[in-house]
């Protein structure tokens, strides 16, 4: 099997993640937490498949086909040949697929399905592989597609899901945060294609939409310029996405003051202030410090690194820094701004929506930048919030670096 027999399922951002779309035969796990989208997204995915003129089964075991009805009508997942079923019994669910003979089965999930010839509970170890064993089989010999729900917990305690793991053609996680609507879509495992694209989804109360461009959705919506943010392009697999890190730093009265953060690595931060601290002279010890992203956007890789610390220096000085610049750099313990991976794709992506200047690592400028973007080369801490400051104006340079002085 290869990229050439995939056809797309008319989902562009769960194409992307499965390198092309759907292969006859092919069995794919989507797992992901309770909650967060599995059953919106797939018959998302099995409607608009339906609409390209295959015959899809999805037959969900966790909830009455009124239910799937009720949602498919609620999300506009209707279609004609879309057929919906409510069945726990795995033999039943074999005779239904003899039946329909559909090139795409959904099951949602593997753990709500059990076989009658097996001893065990539905989800428990024997059963789940007995389910995605027969399911397997009966996508080869037939040729259908064949998309698995498992459910993983926080812990990744469910027996299910890691034993599916070695049985299936693909596994994709579908991730995303309770605060935010923001959902990706990652593949950990695929025998079609790369393992190195991202889906990115927006749940709504009237489905789930593909963004296929989400940069901007990582910005907030400000105007003028405030204290305490700074922007950076983060890649998620092999795209750039353009995120905003804001912080805030204020005297506490706690013995051991806050350190917060929400979308970005708390370790990595304790690392970044102490490196402000030692730099600058900022007094961490008795600061609350929050540190977070915008829009539900996860930014762990160090290349944010230099965009946290900026935010950290404007918040501290009260000084807001240039809307129309990003930073990319790894900060180093010795306060050095260090490389990045995928510089050119980055910096692409902040020209092209519109960002004018680029903090970059020293040294790293092997490929010319776009030209509508001037990069500003720091080596270390100090010159990079100098950097910022002259890109505010003079009155910010003299604030700013005479604070970090
Ligand atoms: N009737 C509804 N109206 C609006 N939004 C809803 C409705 N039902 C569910 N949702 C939203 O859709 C989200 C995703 O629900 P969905 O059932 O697709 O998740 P799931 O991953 O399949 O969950 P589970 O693990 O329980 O099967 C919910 O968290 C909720 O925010
Ligand atoms: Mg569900």
């Amino acid at each position: 099997m290869s990229h050439a027999v995939a056809y797309p399922t008319g989902v562009g951002e769960f194409d992307r993640v499965l390198g092309g779309g759907l292969v006859p035969g092919g069995v794919v796990l989507v797992a992901g937490e309770p909650g967060v989208g599995k059953s919106t997204l797939l018959l998302d995915v099995a409607a608009r498949t339906a609409r390209t003129g295959q015959t899809v089964l999805y037959v969900s075991g966790e909830e009455s086909a009124a239910q799937v009805r009720g949602r498919a009508e609620r999300i506009g997942a209707l279609a004609d040949r879309l057929l919906l079923a409510s069945e726990t019994d795995l033999g039943t669910l074999v005779g239904q697929v003899d039946h329909a003979r559909p090139a795409l089965l959904v099951v949602d999930s593997v753990q709500a399905v059990a076989s009658a010839d097996v001893d065990g509970q539905a989800g428990g170890v024997s059963q789940v592989r007995e389910v995605a064993g027969t399911l397997i089989q009966l996508a080869k010999s037939r040729g259908i597609a064949v998309l698995l729900v498992g459910h993983v917990t926080k812990d990744g305690s469910v027996a299910g899901p890691r034993v599916l793991e070695h049985l299936v053609d693909a596994v994709v996680q579908f991730e995303g945060d309770r605060h935010s609507r923001l959902r990706l879509v990652r593949a950990v495992k695929n025998r079609f294609g790369a393992t190195d694209e991202v889906g990115c989804f927006e749940l709504r109360d009237s489905g789930i939409a593909s963004l296929p461009d989400p940069s901007g959705l990582f910005l907030s919506q400000a105007g003028d310029a405030v204290p305490g943010t700074c922007v950076t392009v983060a890649m998620e697999g092999r795209r750039p996405i353009v995120t905003e890190v804001q912080a805030l730093v204020t005297g506490s009265t706690l013995p051991s003051p806050r350190r917060t953060t929400s979308g970005l690595d708390s370790s990595r931060l304790a690392m970044i202030l102490a490196v402000l601290e030692k730099r600058s002279g900022l007094a961490a010890g008795t600061r609350d410090v929050f540190a977070a992203t915008v829009g539900g956007m996860r930014t762990t890789e160090p290349a944010a690194d230099l965009a946290v610390l900026l935010a950290l220096a404007s918040s501290a000085m009260d000084q807001p820094l240039a809307r129309d610049a990003v930073a990319l750099g790894e900060v180093g313990l010795a306060g050095e701004i260090r490389r990045v991976p995928a510089l050119g794709p980055r910096l692409g992506e902040a020209a092209r929506l519109g960002f004018r200047y680029a903090l970059v690592p020293q040294g790293q400028l092997d490929v010319a930048p776009p030209a509508e973007l001037s990069p500003v080369e720091v080596a270390d801490v100090r010159e990079a919030v100098e950097a910022m400051g002259r890109l505010c104006g003079p009155r910010a340079t003299t604030a700013v670096s005479s604070a970090t002085a």
